[in-house]
């Protein structure tokens, strides 16, 4: 009998150690069940290298013409997703047109102030900051140069 109480013993130790271990398998297996996200987001990282190659080569292409930047506004490149401003003649500054409230693309400089049409964000042409919400973080700015009347990215 005491063999038997013994191996009966024995048994649900190994049983509640493996049923540990189980849970212990479990609560990893939950970390496995992260591991699809983090490689498709390994995924997504590595299916965008295209893209900061493409990025690489944007610098070289010309935006625009600074004469077609008039002074006091700005021009909104909607395919590059950039908008080039010039407060003041001669001063010539690049944001992204990406607003940042919820990402619309801004539609327009006028009165010192880049505008976005969808909520009525406003930022100011001279720097990206905000004027008024909802959006609460300025454009970022790019760089940009001025060769022979023609402006690219820095
Ligand atoms: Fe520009 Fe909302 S996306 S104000």
């Amino acid at each position: 009998m005491n063999d038997s109480i013994r191996t009966a013993r024995r048994t649900v130790l190994t049983a509640g150690a493996a049923a540990l271990a189980g849970g212990a398998l479990t609560a990893c297996g939950g970390g496995d069940g992260a591991k699809p996200e983090s490689e498709a987001g390994s995924a997504a990282s590595s299916s965008s290298p295209p893209s900061p190659t493409a990025a690489t080569a944007a610098p070289v292409k010309a935006l625009a013409k600074a004469a077609d930047v008039p002074v006091g506004g700005g021009t909104v490149l909607k395919e590059e997703k950039l908008v080039i401003t010039q407060p003041t003649a001669g001063n010539y500054r690049c944001f992204s047109a990406v607003c940042t409230h919820t990402g619309c693309l801004v539609n327009k400089v006028e009165n010192g102030s880049i505008d976005c049409p969808c909520h009525g964000s406003k930022f100011k042409d001279t720097d990206g900051a905000v004027e008024k919400g909802p959006a609460t973080r300025a454009l970022a700015e790019k760089k940009i140069k001025v060769t022979d009347g023609t402006i690219s990215l820095a």
